[in-house]
């Protein structure tokens, strides 16, 4: 499949307004997306688990204007006027307007909200992005209603990836694949697929708590950290080990074997960390504090034998990830002693969740 597979064929019907309204989930990868090739394409395949509570919710008006020779719209955030967020929405209109040819003759009201604060240092773009595709995959539909369940979903990841890459993986699914992987039939660079295997009972419903070490900007946008990968001394080597920690990963969910579960999570999240400290130019995301969590994590996982373990953004803030059934032992592990290492005492607790959802 190709690019071309998402250029839709002269629209049939029309439509003079409307509005649709998409919840999306945030997600939080297990094998990292970090490095990408010409129109967002991935240099290695990841894997993401879907998130349950951390979300964005997109209101999209649309209604029938004049002339067709631009894009217009307006963006609000919790129903403040957000002219800051419109160079993003513009590029990202000029990224795919190649596959909705109909995005300038209608006049856009993009109304969002978060369930996470704003200013967390969680990344809204994964949610929101594909929160919007999802919105304007609606409108699609609406002017091509034989859209097949599977084309509206793939396209809407296909289109949210050109937002924001990670964006692809928060559409449908629990665990999500996104980039070519030779053993996964259908994976694709294009868009994300869900995790085709078998997954043991050890993963279902894992929990993952956030904890808010740094609820600052990013320090560095992802763009730029990607862009490093280019000229990265480690690069081939890191893309290459991508895609042998998918290949364990798939046997780690067959057979519920955590032990390795947490081996290659927490080294994917260290590489990903390694790879920007090795750049150039060269960066530390990590604070005093995401490093206190982290050897408090290991000193409990030793003490007590639990299946703790954490995983990282580019970013300070750590996510705590257990079994369902070690959730009171760690939440109370967690309240103890990692709690105070949380800007403001902030963390958020979230779990994994089943992907984006309408609402009519
Ligand atoms: O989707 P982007 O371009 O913001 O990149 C996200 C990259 C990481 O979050 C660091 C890793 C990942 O796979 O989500």
């Amino acid at each position: 499949m190709t690019e071309k597979h998402f250029i839709p064929k002269a629209y049939k019907n029309s439509a003079e307004k409307g509005s649709y309204t998409w919840s999306s989930p945030s997600n939080i990868a297990l094998v990292k997306y970090w490095g990408k090739k010409e129109n967002q394409i991935p240099a290695n395949p990841s894997i993401s688990f879907t998130l349950n509570h951390c979300k964005t919710t997109t209101k999209l008006s649309f209604s029938k204007k004049e002339n067709d020779d631009e894009f217009s719209f307006d963006v609000f955030l919790d129903d403040e006027k957000k002219d800051d967020f419109k160079p993003k929405i513009e590029t990202f209109f000029n990224r795919i307007e190649k596959y909705l040819p109909f995005l300038k003759d209608y006049h856009f009201k993009i109304e969002t909200a978060n369930t996470f604060p704003h200013s967390s240092g969680i990344a809204s773009s994964a949610s929101g992005m594909s929160a919007l595709a999802l919105c304007l995959m609606s409108i699609e539909q609406a002017l091509v209603p034989e859209i097949t369940n599977e084309h509206f979903i793939q396209k809407a990841s296909f289109l949210a990836r050109l937002g924001s890459g990670s964006a692809c993986r928060s559409l449908e699914g629990d665990l999500v694949v996104w980039g070519k992987h030779d053993q996964i039939e259908g994976s694709s660079d294009l868009f994300g697929v869900k995790y085709p295997f078998e997954v043991h009972q050890n993963f279902k419903n894992y929990k993952d708590t956030i904890l808010l070490v740094d609820k600052g900007e990013k320090q560095v946008s992802s763009t730029v950290g990607h862009n490093l990968m280019h000229d990265h001394p480690f690069a081939k080597k890191r893309f290459k080990q991508a895609h042998e920690n998918l290949s364990t990963l798939i046997n780690v969910f067959k057979t519920g074997d955590i032990k390795t579960f947490i081996e290659i999570v927490e080294s994917e999240a260290l590489t990903l960390h390694a790879m920007m400290m090795t750049s150039m130019p060269y960066f530390i995301l990590m604070k005093p504090n995401t490093l206190e969590i982290i050897n408090k994590i290991w000193g409990f996982r030793q003490k007590t034998d639990s299946n703790i373990c954490f995983t990282l953004d580019a970013g300070a803030n750590v996510h705590v990830l257990y079994p369902e059934n070690e959730a009171e032992n760690v939440l109370e592990f967690i309240k103890n002693e990692l709690v105070v290492f949380c800007q403001k005492g902030e963390y958020i607790n979230d779990k994994i969740g089943f992907g984006a959802e309408i609402n009519l």
